[in-house]
């Protein structure tokens, strides 16, 4: 199937675009080689600036090529390029679009390695960054001064799955004439296409579903073809690019996306539903249940959910603590989006540096537990979390 395949379903999609048979093979094989033989249109497509001329792996590969042409096929993108990490996509893409004296708006609530790039790199660079609030487009718009250039958001906020309304920052964007850039990592694109929705530019993290084996880190970046290809020329030379294997592991990946997408969703919704039920927990954040303060936004921006899940233990961190390491098919450990069901305690990983008030100022309070739920049977999950929230109880019993 040719990277033209609009028409396509989404599953349809995700299994054969950008896939290059050779000698009649069913999968893209890997091409372990740095570099390629030049040929006179190859040193043209160079020459011209085409970046899909395939010539030095650091640059791109075939393999690179045929999961940035599924990427694209996914999101309903112009074009798309593959990095080596989410963050080699973020800094690469940021770095690309704002110069000096320029300034970005952009959100606390952003993942933790953005904030860093945001905070610490981006003014040492002379690049002017306001924060502004994910929940409230109104915010952005206030933020906005003569040198502004791009505006940043995510479609839905670590660890305490806020929802932006990105029809609105869009909006926002294109009145004011900024570039829109969204980070999709935690909703993936079986539940949410920015670029439908006014987005300039989609960042990924292949390294959670697109990936969704917990084998590879990578990232991309999809959007508009005159952006994509500047984003692509500061890449050939702050060197983020993807190795062929890795690539191929995430074709791999990607082409079961839609497969395991609906689980991760269904598996999460019903836990969040019987969290809510339970005794010992105080709050349950899930973008499938009518508590969650942006239910409206996300049937809107995000309708098929995604697997993440937090919520609140009555006891404090030590009870988290207690319940996070009394599970036993749930593995303690950072990242999302694999098959496998994955728990962390924001206090002792992702917020470890962050002060304890600004902690619980962003809703990170004690007992604040996160989830990415995986696709295993979801009455093992719950038995296992009903078992961590047991020796949670008894932490508190025998506190008493
Ligand atoms: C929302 C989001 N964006 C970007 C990243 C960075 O991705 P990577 O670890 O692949 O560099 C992460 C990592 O957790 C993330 O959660």
């Amino acid at each position: 199937m040719d990277a033209d395949d609009t028409d396509k379903e989404f599953a349809t999609k995700a299994v054969h675009s950008g896939m290059v048979e050779i000698e009649g093979s069913a999968t893209t094989p890997i091409f372990m080689t740095s570099t390629y033989r030049l040929t006179d249109e190859k040193y043209k497509g160079w020459a011209d600036g085409l970046h899909h001329t395939v010539a030095y792996s650091r640059i791109s590969s075939i393999n690179s090529e045929v999961v940035a042409a599924k990427l694209a096929a996914l999101e309903g993108a112009e074009d798309a390029e593959v990095f080596a990490s989410g963050m080699a996509a973020i800094s690469t893409t940021l770095l690309t679009l704002l110069s000096k004296g320029d300034h970005i708006i952009a959100t606390p609530d952003c993942y933790g390695g953005t904030y860093a790039l945001l905070t610490e790199i981006l003014p040492r660079l002379g690049i002017e960054v306001t924060m502004a609030d994910i929940r409230d487009p109104s915010s952005y718009e206030q933020a906005i001064q003569d040198n502004t250039k791009v505006l940043y958001v995510e479609t839905m906020t670590n660890p305490t799955l806020k929802v932006c309304d990105l029809e609105a920052m869009a909006e926002i964007a294109s009145k004011n004439d900024l570039i829109s850039v969204v980070d999709n990592t935690f909703v993936s694109p079986w539940s949410s296409n920015p670029i439908e929705m006014g987005f300039d530019i989609v960042i990924h993290s292949g390294t959670k579903y697109l990936g969704g084996h917990a084998d590879l880190t990578a990232g991309f970046v999809a959007g508009r073809k005159d952006l994509v290809a500047e984003i692509f020329h500061t890449k050939i030379y702050l060197g983020g690019a993807a190795d062929p294997h890795m690539c191929y592991l995430l074709e791999r990946g990607m082409r079961t996306l839609h497969a395991r997408m609906p689980i991760h969703a269904s598996n999460s919704a019903e836990i969040a539903k019987r969290l809510e039920g339970h005794d010992m927990v105080e709050k349950v954040i899930h973008t499938s249940l009518h508590s969650h303060p942006d239910f409206e936004i996300a049937n809107r921006t995000m309708p098929r959910g995604s697997g993440m899940l937090a919520f609140v233990i009555k006891g404090g961190d030590s009870a988290a603590l207690k319940f996070m390491r009394s599970l036993e098919v749930i593995f303690e450990a950072t990242s999302l989006g694999g098959v496998e069901s994955l728990v962390e305690c924001p206090f002792n990983s992702s917020h470890m540096f962050v002060p304890e008030e600004v902690r619980h100022e962003a809703g990170v309070v004690p007992g604040f537990v996160r989830m990415s739920i995986g696709i295993e049977g979801v009455d093992d999950l719950w038995s296992d979390i009903e078992r961590g929230l047991d020796a949670a109880r008894e932490l508190l019993v025998s506190r008493a």
